[in-house]
């Protein structure tokens, strides 16, 4: 009887303590794919990944949870853009959390998606306020009158304090409730903010003329937030200079100091980190999110940890190459366009769908598409060193004008 209960107890204890790791267990919200999914105060209960407290600001705020839904879409796609060269690349999976186990360890990449998740709610939430979508708020009235520049505030700013407001009630949550005064608590806490100052310390001024012929007689200004690939970058650089911290005790409160004594303090902006990370080298099927580097592209020239060397952790790569039928500079189009009029526009216009369509294989025929062919690097499983000149799999993409900037041309063939 005893000891069973004291299994249970263990459990939920262990329960708990596996949770309060999961602090950003809500980005699963991502998930969601609808627009306007969650409707009401019902829809709330059922959303998976929200504690009760969130539960209960989902409730008094219905409103706003579509915004806090896109934010975590947000945070997920710049961090899957900034990462998008490191053994890491953010893939997220369809099971809770998102991130799998990568980001329940104290380490650089926590305090990342800390960072951005925190700012990216901030960011959505006010650009919601801004467009007018939410009852709740609306532009920042604060800034009005004639600025000592000389232009008048005018327009819509940006109510960053709104939606700063809202992350700090929604995203702390966890690590603000009583008695949570953990190092991993304090991280979280200091990393949320640091990530929404990336927003706070980069507002802008935009301002439009007004006057004859776009003479600027009259200007009105108002601020904006940058764009949210701008605080990726922010964020992204406090990422790469992160501080390694520890806890300390002083007086009666806990702080995070510098592990190492002779770095300069971190300031609010920057992010800190309590443990190393580990290399991401390999994939553990243990901890979920680890996927390892097999079979990601490398950049053979480079030095950094895109390249084949550090990217496939010296485990030797293989060389691909992959066709792309492209749209060659004589483009059907353009042979029409020369010597059009404007009354042939409109029925250029019409016919333009067809165009690409008819263009496109008539293109191949005639060969006004190309054939383009790459090489790309593709990190191997190890055991074989490195190999090259492997041409299949050949894939051949179709109508591809954007390329990928891993992908290198054919004249570095070997
Ligand atoms: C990240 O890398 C894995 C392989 O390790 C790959 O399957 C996945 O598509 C990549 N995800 C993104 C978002 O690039
Ligand atoms: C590969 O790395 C080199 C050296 O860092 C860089 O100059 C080049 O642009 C990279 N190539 C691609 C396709 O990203």
């Amino acid at each position: 009887m005893m000891t069973g209960d004291c299994v249970v107890r263990f459990v939920l204890m262990l329960c708990c303590a596996l949770l309060s790791a999961n602090a950003s267990n809500w980005l699963y919200l991502a998930k969601l794919s609808s627009v306007g999914s969650i409707r009401d105060e019902e829809t709330c209960e059922r959303l998976r990944g929200l504690i009760q407290r969130q539960v209960q600001i989902c409730k008094r705020s219905v409103e706003v949870m579509d915004a806090v839904r896109r934010g975590a879409q947000l945070a997920i796609e710049e961090c899957q853009f900034q990462f998008r060269n490191r053994r890491w690349n953010c893939s997220t999976l369809e099971t809770m959390p998102v991130f799998g186990k990568v980001v329940t360890q104290g380490t650089r990449e926590a305090a990342f998606v800390y960072a951005i998740s925190a700012a990216s709610v901030a960011f959505a939430v006010t650009r919601a306020c801004s467009s007018g979508e939410l009852e709740k708020c609306g532009c920042d009235h604060n800034v009005h009158g004639v600025s000592p520049e000389g232009f008048q505030w005018s327009g819509c700013s940006d109510n960053i304090a709104y939606g700063v407001a809202f992350s700090q009630s929604f995203v702390d949550v966890r690590e603000r409730s009583k008695g949570q005064s953990s190092s991993r608590a304090l991280m979280n806490l200091h990393n949320n903010e640091a990530g929404r100052k990336a927003i706070l310390s980069h507002m802008r001024v935009e301002c439009k003329c007004h006057g004859v012929s776009g003479s600027c007689e009259v200007k009105t200004c108002w601020r904006a937030m940058p764009p949210f690939r701008k605080v990726g970058n922010v964020i992204k650089e406090k990422f790469d200079g992160a501080t390694e911290v520890e806890q300390r005790k002083m007086g009666s409160t806990k702080v995070l100091v510098p592990r190492n004594a002779q770095f300069k303090p971190h300031t609010d902006e920057d992010l800190v980190y309590l443990e190393p990370s580990p290399d991401f080298c390999d994939h553990d099927p243990r901890t979920p999110g680890m996927l390892g580097t097999v079979g990601r592209q490398c950049n053979r020239t480079s030095k950094a940890i895109d390249g084949c060397e550090l990217m496939c952790c010296g485990r030797g790569f293989q060389t691909q190459e992959v066709e792309v039928v492209d749209r060659c500079s004589c483009d059907f189009a353009v042979l029409l366009k020369a010597g059009m009029t404007e009354c042939q526009a409109i029925l250029y216009n019409m016919l333009l769908a067809m165009m690409v369509f008819l263009g496109m294989i008539t293109g191949i025929l005639i060969g006004h598409y190309s054939m383009c062919r790459w090489t790309l690097h593709v990190c191997g499983s190890g055991g074989h060193g490195e190999w090259t000149s492997v041409p299949e799999p050949e894939r051949t993409i179709e109508h591809t004008t954007e390329r990928s900037p891993l992908y290198a041309p054919l004249n570095t063939h070997q």
